[in-house]
């Protein structure tokens, strides 16, 4: 290319780089708009982190400025505001980091603190810290006077259409990138699948969209409620300070 048409292509290209360079505000994805959107597509800092070993030790002082909010026991709160993260896979927490990043989560609270941690290694650190925690027991589940009918209905949805990726204990599936829903809050939970079944949440995985679209709002209930209840056994504690996950050993290497 020569110089004029070089400089030609950056003056074209210069108000999208403002854009993207505008700290309020996350980049717009291509893809999304036009539909070639692709899953969970290995690219750019994600790909990268992935590969990387993540320094469980390293990654603690990396989670202090997480801690503000999803607590240092990484509990959240359990009126959903902010999830609990402890004992979720490490490839999970990376693609949700990559994808908030992104701008494909609308997450205007954690931006800011999403969009500094640029450094694979450092994401791949805070990730293995996250994941080396254990999961809280006592979160907020469905307080309703009919939780057990609610939590009747909602195991037999799961088991029918959630169970194959997320697992029977809510354990997800580490190389396939599907969350560990045990131990999470239930307004968290209800939040997340009626943003993905309407589109809000733009990242997740294709055919859980398919089989979350035709959910009515009291089936969605139901369902949080019976994922809120759901325990792994040999990953949860009591809350309190940051603990290892009790099946953890001490990392050798
Ligand atoms: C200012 C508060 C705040 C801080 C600081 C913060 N987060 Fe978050 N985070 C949130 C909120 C709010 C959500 C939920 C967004 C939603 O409802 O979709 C969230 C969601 C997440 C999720 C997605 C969880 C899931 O189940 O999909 C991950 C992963 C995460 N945060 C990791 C981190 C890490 C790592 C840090 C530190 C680098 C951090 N957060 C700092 C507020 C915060
Ligand atoms: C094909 C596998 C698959 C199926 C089937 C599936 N999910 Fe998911 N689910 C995922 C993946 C992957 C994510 C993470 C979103 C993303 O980044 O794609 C997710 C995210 C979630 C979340 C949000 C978790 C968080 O931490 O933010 C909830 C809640 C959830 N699924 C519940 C369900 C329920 C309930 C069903 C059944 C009705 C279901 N899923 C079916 C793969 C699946």
């Amino acid at each position: 290319m020569n110089k004029a048409l070089l400089l030609a292509v950056a003056a074209a290209l210069l108000p999208a780089w403002a854009a993207a360079q505008d700290p309020r505000k996350p980049p717009a994805r291509a893809g999304i708009e036009s539909g070639s959107y692709q899953w969970n597509a290995q690219e750019g800092e994600k790909i990268e982190a992935l590969r990387l070993k993540g320094d469980a030790k390293a990654g603690k002082e990396g989670y202090e400025v997480c801690g503000a909010c999803h607590l240092p026991s990484g509990a959240g709160r359990p009126d959903g505001t902010f999830p609990q993260l402890a004992g979720q896979h490490a490839t999970v927490l990376i693609k949700q980091m990559a994808d908030i990043r992104a701008g494909l989560r609308d997450n205007p609270t954690m931006y800011p603190f999403a969009k500094e941690l640029t450094d694979a290694q450092e994401l791949a650190n805070v990730s293995a810290y996250i994941e080396s925690l254990c999961i809280p027991v006592d979160h907020g589940r469905y307080a309703g006077k009919d939780a057990t009918e609610q939590i009747t209905k909602g195991k037999a949805l799961y088991e029918k259409q959630c169970l194959e990726c997320h697992g029977k204990s809510g354990e997800g599936d580490k190389g396939k990138f599907f969350p560990v829903i045990a131990g999470q809050h239930y307004e968290y939970l209800l939040r997340q699948m009626t943003e993905i079944r309407d589109g809000k949440r733009r990242n997740a995985n294709p055919d859980m969209v398919k089989v979350i679209k035709p959910y009515s709002n009291d089936q969605l209930v139901a369902i949080s409620a019976y994922q809120s209840s759901l325990v792994m056994a040999g990953s949860m504690c009591k809350a309190g300070p940051a603990k290892p996950a009790p099946a953890a050993k001490p990392a050798k290497k």
